[in-house]
């Protein structure tokens, strides 16, 4: 198998099983059955810190905010908040998952394209550290009820600066035709400032873009910071705006497959810092804070789902279908976006290659697909099938879909297990019904 994909503390051990975070797959099959999300927390613990290193070795002050969407539960945001990192949240669950876990309110981020009153409540009592502003209808209403409340609060501005990171369209966020934030070229996000500097209990202390997600090279970056800095310098003399923070977003690419080639994270960091550096300097700015929110390059490739194999359809000269006993109801993201993943059998990885098999889920869709063609050993009964890279945006876009319940996650670490979240019964999912009679 590539070893590249051997990320963190996963390793093959003499029994040519799988083993991550010094635990055996094939045992944590056993004990907590398939499908199951398994963490390995070093390996994020060692992203986190990898993260904050970049920017503390070129002495530049910084928040490195978990985009928690990407994973969102009680465990992971108490692991984040040990790391000290802050933390993106985007809706009033993550923002009350948050608060059961005591995230320090200052360290939070409230993002979300439409905050309902509710939302934009909870987050103003509870303090959080700042909003980022989508729009104009939340600018107001935020201004209104900081203005009843006579309580500050800080706000970033959140700009379209008009680039495209170059990935899937689905993801892509920084172009101008985007449902999400201010754009930058027609004005919108003048106005924005404009207004905002004069609100009284409104403390604007920056900005804010994001560019998209999974991207492997740094010019999209590079060509939003230019933009943004660029109006940042105009709007500091019109609209006496002082930037404090510039926060460029997620969106740090990772390995899913052999062929994805990921930047290290110091690579990303310190291209930004650089084209920051250079610009302020040449704009006449001061030095901002820089804040980012990766999600994915944070818990992505530290997770892996293990599955158990079962029914098998050959179609001669066409195709072998493998079926597994998860699938979109886990993993949307081969359905959504097409997304690439790879894996190996967690109980016999090294064995010899035999055959091609195109992975299926169980869910009555014919594009419950996971993997098209992939190369494993001839199957065998009961054989458990490790997917890589799905710590991102698995969990968290889960569903019920055909009335599947959702898949335990089990953190592991050093040899040790903690049961993070609970297979969901039968029983949960009725949990919520009236009966009609
Ligand atoms: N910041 C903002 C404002 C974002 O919108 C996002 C992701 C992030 C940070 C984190 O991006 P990351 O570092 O995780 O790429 N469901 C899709 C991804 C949607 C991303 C939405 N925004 C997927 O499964 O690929």
């Amino acid at each position: 198998m590539d070893e590249n994909l051997l990320t963190g503390t996963m390793k093959i051990n003499e029994k040519n099983h799988l083993e991550i975070g010094g635990v055996d797959c094939v045992d944590l099959a056993e004990k907590y059955g398939t499908p199951v999300y398994i963490y390995d927390t070093a390996y994020i613990k060692t992203k986190t810190r990898a993260f904050k290193a970049a920017f503390a070795k070129r002495k530049v002050a910084a928040q490195v905010a978990y985009a928690s969407k990407a994973f969102s539960c009680l465990a992971i945001y108490q692991l984040m908040a040990q790391e000290k990192m802050s933390l993106d949240v985007v809706s009033g669950g993550e923002l009350y998952t948050a608060i059961q876990a005591d995230y320090p309110s200052e360290k939070i981020h409230f993002h979300g394209n439409n905050k309902s009153d509710d939302e934009l409540i909870a987050g103003l009592d509870y303090h959080v550290g700042c909003f980022v502003v989508d729009n104009f209808h939340e600018l107001y209403r935020l201004d209104e009820l900081t203005a009843e409340r006579k309580q500050k609060t800080n706000i970033l501005i959140r700009v379209t600066p008009g680039v495209e990171a170059h990935t899937h369209d689905y993801i892509s966020t920084g172009q101008n035709d985007s449902k999400f934030g201010f754009d930058l070229e027609n004005g919108q996000a003048e106005a924005a400032v404009k207004q905002a500097v004069n609100m009284p209990f409104i403390e604007v202390i920056g900005l804010h873009s994001h560019i998209g997600s999974q991207i492997f090279e740094t010019q999209g970056f590079n060509l939003a910071i230019d933009k943004v800095l660029t109006q940042a310098a105009k709007w500091k003399s019109a609209l006496n705006f002082d930037l404090k923070v510039l926060n460029v977003g997620g969106g740090f690419g990772i390995r899913y497959t052999s062929e994805d080639k990921p930047l290290p994270i110091e690579t990303y960091i310190h291209t930004i810092i650089d084209e920051v550096e250079m610009l302020t300097e040449n704009l006449n700015l001061d030095m901002p804070e820089i804040w980012i929110e990766p999600g994915r390059s944070l818990v992505g490739d530290a997770g892996i789902t293990l599955y158990q194999t079962g029914s098998q359809k050959s179609i001669p000269d066409v195709r072998n279908y493998l079926a597994i006993d998860g699938g979109m109801s886990d993993n949307i993201r081969p359905a959504l976006y097409n997304a690439k993943y790879t894996g190996v059998f967690a109980n016999r990885v090294n064995d010899q290659i035999d055959e091609l098999y195109s992975i299926a889920g169980k869910c009555c869709e014919s594009g419950d697909m996971l993997i098209w063609n992939l190369p494993l050993p001839k199957v065998q009964s009961k054989d458990i099938l490790a997917v890589f890279s799905t710590g991102a945006y698995g969990y968290a876009m889960a569903s019920n879909y055909n009335r599947i319940p959702r898949p335990p996650v089990v953190f592991v670490e050093g040899g040790s297990e903690f049961l993070a979240i609970e297979r969901e019964s039968y029983r949960d999912l009725m949990r919520l019904e009236r009966s009609l009679i």
